[in-house]
């Protein structure tokens, strides 16, 4: 079997990002030119990337259910559906997005750059429906003054919380990913005592130090997020970004969660949105309102490099056998140097930079 390798998922954190959520407009002509850059994507990146090596580019491309079946049909992955939108004690919003493109760098401009020539490739294939540009505040803190990603899994941790394995066997190396774009009512938060802040978070506010169990309130937002499974811990790796506004009072976190199954995530939301037990619920979510909501499938970066721009869509399990590494430009050397994966040598470093 061919080895496959993943995009990015768990490329390190960085100073800089692009989130950039499009649909892609009605006809075939259309779809011919998304999947005309899904087999282009890592050779614009390699382009955009080389200008500078060590600021360590990279961009993953998730696809939504409705997109996954106009350009690919079937065999699909398992667990690919529409964000499904909670009705709790707060309201988990669900949007339109069929293509993710999640852009990391130290350098901003190398983020637009890669956003721009993606864009310009797609042509009018496609309608932005939501584009922010993330940047790291302070010591990683959110715009609530808080360390945000200190419990992201890290090296074989990372990879075995976000990559698929055998449970999907025909999207192997590929992943999930959960985005929701957040906006913070600022001037409530910080009239809030910083003892309540971190009695919401659960972990002290300038030391980041987490705290004791036994003192957490039931609603802190990292009990909320701990889930466990048969005595395990399911764990998602996340890479949240500040962003905002001034002039438009705008002031938010883009929340991103990897996993390797959607379900993870989405217990995590109904602890924070609906509350566990049902009314215990992430007090996060009265100064935050999730303003957009979107799941995305992330095939392997393998995937991407076979796909035939002009194929139409199957209806049987026959493009199982279409992925297999080019011999002359393996995916592996396209891409490892910005975190990619070689499934069976997954030994990339993830964490901060
Ligand atoms: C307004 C949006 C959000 C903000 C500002 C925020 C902020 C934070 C902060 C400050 C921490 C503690 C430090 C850390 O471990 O990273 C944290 C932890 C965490 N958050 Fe969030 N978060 C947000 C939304 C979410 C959402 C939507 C999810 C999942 C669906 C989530 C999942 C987690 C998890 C899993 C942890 C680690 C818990 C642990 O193991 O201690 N967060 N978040």
């Amino acid at each position: 079997m061919p080895s496959v390798v993943s995009q990015p998922v768990v490329a390190k954190l960085t100073r800089a990002a692009i989130f950039l959520a499009v649909t892609i407009d009605p006809g075939r002509e259309n779809e011919v030119a998304v999947r005309g850059l899904c087999a282009d994507l890592s050779s614009l990146l390699r382009a955009v990337g080389f200008r500078d090596l060590e600021a360590r580019l990279s961009c993953v491309m998730g696809l939504g259910s409705e997109a996954w079946d106009r350009l690919f049909g079937t065999p699909r992955p398992k667990d690919l559906h529409p964000f499904r939108e909670i009705h709790g004690v707060h309201h988990a919003v669900s949007t339109p997005g069929d293509i993710l493109f999640h852009i990391r760098s130290t350098r901003m401009d190398l983020c637009f750059e890669l956003a721009t020539q993606i864009m310009s490739r797609l042509g009018g294939a496609v309608t932005t429906v939501d584009e922010v540009h993330g940047f790291k505040y302070f010591d990683d803190r959110d715009l609530l003054g808080f360390v945000d990603g200190t419990e992201n899994p890290v090296d074989q941790d990372a990879i075995d919380s976000v990559i698929i394995g055998d449970e999907d066997a025909a999207f192997a190396g590929g992943s999930y990913v959960i985005t929701q774009k957040y906006l913070h009512d600022l001037n409530r938060w910080n009239i809030v005592p910083v003892a309540e802040q971190e009695n919401i978070i659960g972990r002290h506010k300038l030391s980041d130090i987490e705290q004791d169990d036994a003192a957490k309130a039931p609603y802190a937002h990292n009990v909320l997020t701990t889930i466990m499974e048969n005595g395990e811990q399911l764990e998602i790796v996340r890479d949240n970004m500040p962003f905002g506004e001034i002039g438009k009072g705008e002031f938010g976190t883009y929340f991103i969660g990897y996993a390797r199954s959607p379900h993870r995530i989405e217990k995590m939301l109904e602890n924070m949105f609906i509350g566990s037990p049902p009314g215990n619920y992430d007090r996060l979510l009265d100064f935050s309102r999730a303003a957009t909501g979107t799941l995305f499938f992330v095939p392997s970066a393998t995937f991407l490099d076979n796909v035939e721009p002009d194929a139409a869509p199957s209806s049987d399990d026959s493009q199982e056998t279409t992925v297999t590494e080019p011999a002359d430009n393996p995916p592996a050397r396209a891409l490892a140097s910005d975190g990619s994966l070689g499934i069976g040598s997954l030994k990339e470093e993830a964490g901060h930079e």
